[in-house]
């Protein structure tokens, strides 16, 4: 029977997509999605109302008193929006406020980082601070690195058709531990930490596995047979393209293959040579550890992710945005 019911922004999204699947499979949960009325007629819109999901129009620009409506009867509302949009989710925060919402699960999603290394985490913060200044109830929750960007391209090209980020180069020494997950497991996680009191009013790291960028090139060679060049690279490197990133997008602000690039980089530096995705880092920001809380949760292993890669299994992301990143990044060194 449903206990709550949850509005998820962003449900025919990469993140909002997995959530989606993790609330249905624990059955616990009435589920309404939320979609910018332009969307509504979208085939993925249309699809989640052929499998009998609820599709609720919820207008970010509309009026206070609109989106509170929208918010109508939602005891736990998630945001799993585009990573380019954090910022609408001002007006949603507000309006949660009002509507009374149980608990707000802003979009993080992300890897953990300090505040003022990272645009788009810098975004997220500013919609965390809000919701603290709200007093409004809330759950950060991080879920790592994707199993699906954290691999390098074959150089034979068998694995290009499923390649998220066409890494070119490995951090550092390529031995800085990083978690990972599953975008395919991300819901099972969120569907046990949005009903967990123990979570209320925290930062929650899940994720499954711990991996070095040498450890997965040494697994994908052992799978393949190929040998994969390691581009060792320092940290002056990403800083140097952040900075030239930072000056070109001063003349072209909204350039998306810029952005891609800036935030790219920023993450090889928090993730690849600083090591902040990582347990240990987490703790230090003062989160709750998803393996200390959910011991449980059957997961991908990412061995048998990088099995189903190189055998021709694997489900690629991000159908149209693709040809950009590969664009952005593709790039040599
Ligand atoms: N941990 C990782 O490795 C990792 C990797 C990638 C992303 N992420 C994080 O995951 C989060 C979600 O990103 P994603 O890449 O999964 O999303 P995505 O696939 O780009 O999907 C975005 C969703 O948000 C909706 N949306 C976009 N703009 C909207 C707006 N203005 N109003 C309402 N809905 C809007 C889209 O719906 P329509 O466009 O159809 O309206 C879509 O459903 C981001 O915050 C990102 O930082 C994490």
């Amino acid at each position: 029977m449903a206990t709550h019911c949850v509005g998820l922004i962003g449900a025919t999204g990469e993140t909002g997509g997995s959530i989606l699947q993790g609330l249905i499979q624990d059955g616990s949960f009435e589920i309404i999605a939320l979609a910018r009325p332009e969307s509504l007629s979208k085939p993925a819109n249309v699809a989640l109302k052929d499998k009998g999901i609820q599709v609720r129009a919820l207008d970010l620009e509309g009026s206070e008193q609109a989106i509170v409506a929208a918010l109508k009867d939602i005891d736990i509302l998630i945001s799993a929006i585009a990573g380019s949009q954090q910022l609408v989710q001002i007006p949603l925060a507000k309006a949660a406020k009002v509507a009374g919402i149980k608990r707000f699960v802003p979009c993080a999603f992300a890897t953990p980082m300090p505040v003022g290394v990272h645009q788009s985490r810098d975004q997220k913060e500013e919609i965390f601070n809000l919701t603290k200044r709200l007093h409004l109830p809330y759950t950060i929750i991080d879920v790592g690195w994707w199993h699906q960007f954290s691999f390098p391209r074959l150089p034979s090209g068998k694995i290009d058709y499923v390649v998220g980020f066409p890494n070119e180069t490995v951090p550092g020494d390529g031995n800085i531990p990083t978690a990972l997950t599953d975008l395919r497991d991300v819901g099972k996680y969120v569907a046990r930490v949005i009903k967990d009191d123990r979570t209320l009013n925290k930062t929650v790291f899940v994720y499954n596995e711990l991996w070095t960028q040498n450890r997965i090139h040494d697994l994908l060679e052992k799978l393949s047979g190929e040998k994969i060049p390691r581009k060792y690279t320092p940290a002056e490197k990403y800083e140097q393209k952040v900075d030239d990133v930072i000056a070109e997008l001063e003349a072209n602000p909204k350039d998306p293959v810029l952005r891609v690039k800036k935030v790219y980089n920023q993450y090889c530096l928090s993730v690849g040579i600083r090591g902040e995705n990582t347990p240990e880092y987490a703790q230090y920001l003062g989160y709750l550890d998803g393996k200390q809380l959910y011991p449980d949760v059957k997961f991908t292993p990412y061995e048998d992710y990088l099995q189903e890669v190189v055998d021709g299994r694997a489900v690629g992301i991000y159908d149209e945005m693709r040809p950009l990143l590969f664009e952005a990044l593709a790039e040599g060194d």
